[in-house]
């Protein structure tokens, strides 16, 4: 996700800006900028790439003079990484800069009617709609302007604000993005994050939703949605950077991993209008779907497991035909292709190597093909004929984790406008699914809350020498990514079985003790593979399920439970992968591996 840094104070604001985005590097960006007011004109300088070339171009902000300012790092959502489409975000005059973190969901709606009252935008992004919206609400008052802006805007947003004619003010914003305020001796500052005002205070304030913070150079003022005067409390931040940079949490994986209810939120809402499924970058209309005659999901790793649950999704509710394959597999078997199949690339990082000849193969042999990827403009985001963006914001930790749910509900989505167009699903059963998708974010957050009892039971298992995942259908699907988790976080060797699969050798392995995971969310399959867990445990093994609250005979058969929350049984891997995540999370600490950076593993396996 984005960095935003805002100073008013004594000193020089670009170089405290500067350095304050340097701080917020790790979250990863395409593109930086600053606006720094310089007595008579809000200044904006905005380069791609490293903050160094801003830094450059800026002469570590000597050309930019001033004592208070915005400044941003962008992580493109809305947009290419641009200079045009970097931060900070002038309305029409000039006379307002913004810098965003976050997601409007509604802007292209905010957009059309800025435009029709004159606006004339310059980027393709979110961002520069509040700009111009905050100008038509200015009329001499900032923060008017700032809370009728909020009543219209829709999503997510931190937001740093100055106003030309209110240069002694530096404002910040905040709805379900992070924003803290500093406050220094020699100014005071507002932050994404942590880290940013580390080196200038620990005294901070957090910014709660819907709250807004006016800044000048001797102190702070917040106030309410209402424009209500509010009193808030300072907290001291006992934190190093390293700490600081994780928001508290012992590794990026955990934070990421916390992070998966605002991810899901972010890819799901914005492609939810009146009822429908709108996928604005995917420019596939009804009859290009429908003379979809066979899918071919090509992926590696996680985002290959996500696939496979594609694969029930698709054929279950769009009764398209889809095969899935492994990238490393697809280029070289010589695949059989239509002219009138799709291929779509599942990738977190769009650079995969595997994942890009893939794609290449397919493009070099006419076939239409999909991107859906996290990081915007990356190679496979590029080249795909069409992509489907996946919002997780920059996932540091190699073990993905909310960059894995955002793929599980971009292709849910997907699948869903694709049943659409085909009609092989009636309105009544998308307003369901829809209102099921709305539920997963509060249904992982719950889940997450369940961490302590995991980690209890995942202390059972430093030790253990082999694990095994089993499921049926998606359940089996999810075993894949739940092993996978577990193995290259903490070095277990584990692997995933279809349940119906174990009794043609591979119980054999079976002995006394050994954990067996199985994964029962499908109801229709739950006497299938509970019989499977009665055989596992007839040959000693200790069996944890995962399964859906009220299957109450699962505890007849299993030794340990775990309950998910009840949802559609399309969609039950994005609950019932928390628990496993948390799992794998904690043998992994509890072995005391790297979590975030294990062994012999790269976060893009940009070679073959
Ligand atoms: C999963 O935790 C791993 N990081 C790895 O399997 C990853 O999913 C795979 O390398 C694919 O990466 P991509 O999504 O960036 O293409």
């Amino acid at each position: 996700m984005c960095g935003i840094v805002g100073y008013i104070g004594e000193a020089q604001a670009a170089p405290i800006l500067l350095d304050g985005l340097s701080k917020l590097e790790y979250r990863g960006y395409d593109s930086a900028g600053i606006a720094v007011y310089d007595g008579e004109e809000i200044r904006v300088q905005k380069a791609t790439g490293r903050l160094k070339a801003l830094s450059e171009l800026t002469h570590d902000g000597a050309t930019m003079p001033g004592v208070s300012g915005i400044g941003h790092t962008r992580w493109a959502t809305h947009g290419a990484p641009s200079n045009v489409n970097a931060h900070p975000h002038y309305n029409q005059d000039k006379t307002i800069a913004v810098v965003h973190n976050g997601i409007i969901e509604n802007y292209m709606k905010l957009r059309k009617y800025l435009e029709g009252k004159g606006c004339q935008f310059v980027s393709e992004t979110d961002t520069e709609v509040v700009a111009h919206l905050l100008a038509r609400y200015y009329k001499g008052d900032p923060l008017e302007a700032v809370t009728k802006a909020m009543h219209r805007m829709e999503g997510s947003y931190a937001l740093g604000i100055i106003f030309k004619d209110h240069a002694d003010k530096v404002y910040a914003v905040r709805k379900d993005s992070p924003m803290i305020v500093g406050h220094g001796k020699d100014g005071n500052l507002i932050a994404s994050d942590v880290p940013a005002v580390l080196k200038y205070t620990r005294k901070v304030y957090f910014i709660q939703n819907e709250e807004i913070a006016a800044l000048t150079k001797e102190g702070i003022t917040f106030f309410n949605v209402d424009g209500d005067e509010i009193a808030k409390e300072p907290t001291t931040i006992d934190w190093d950077v390293n700490a600081a940079e994780k928001g508290g949490y012992e590794h990026f994986m955990l934070k990421e991993m916390y992070e998966q209810p605002q991810t899901v939120k972010d890819t799901l809402n914005p492609r939810i209008r009146d009822g429908e499924v709108v996928i604005e970058e995917l420019g596939m209309e009804d009859g290009e779907i429908c003379a979809v005659n066979r899918i071919h999901i090509v992926a590696c790793g996680s985002a290959y497991h996500a696939g496979v649950t594609a694969k029930y999704v698709f054929e279950g509710l769009a009764r398209v035909p889809v095969e899935v394959d492994l990238a490393s597999e697809f280029r070289y078997r010589n695949p059989i292709l239509q002219q009138d199949d799709l291929v779509i690339i599942i990738s977190q990082s769009g650079e995969t190597a595997d994942s890009l000849a893939a794609l290449r193969e397919a493009k070099a042999r006419g076939i239409k093909t999909l991107g859906i990827v996290n990081v915007v403009g990356s190679s496979i985001a590029r080249e795909a004929d069409r992509v489907m963006y996946t919002w997780a914001g920059p996932e540091i930790a190699v073990a993905t984790t909310k960059a894995y749910s955002a793929q599980l509900i971009a292709e849910y989505l997907l699948a869903i406008k694709f049943a659409q167009a085909r009609n092989t699903v009636s309105a009544q059963e998308v307003e369901g699914l829809l209102r099921d998708l709305q539920k997963l974010p509060e249904q992982i957050e719950m889940l997450l809350g369940n961490k302590g009892r995991i980690q209890h039971f995942a202390n059972r298992y430093i030790a253990a020498k082999d694990v095994f995942f089993v499921g049926r259908g998606i359940d089996y699907a999810i075993s894949m990514e739940g092993s996978l988790k577990l193995k290259e976080i903490s070095y277990i060797h584990s692997e995933a079985y279809a349940a119906g699969e174990l009794k043609h050798g591979t119980i054999s392995l079976i002995e006394e003790g050994t954990l067996v995971a199985a994964v029962v969310t499908q109801e229709e399959l739950y006497k299938k593979t509970i019989s499977n867990i009665v055989e596992l445990r007839s040959r000693g093994a200790f069996v944890l399920a995962v399964t859906n609250t009220g299957n109450r005979e699962i505890e007849k058969a299993a030794d340990y439970v775990i309950y998910i929350p009840q949802t559609n049984w399309y969609f039950t891997n994005s609950l019932a992968i928390i628990p496993l995540q948390l799992f794998s999370y904690y043998v992994s600490v509890g072995k005391g591996c790297d979590v975030d950076k294990p062994r012999n593993l790269a976060k893009s396996v940009t070679v073959e």
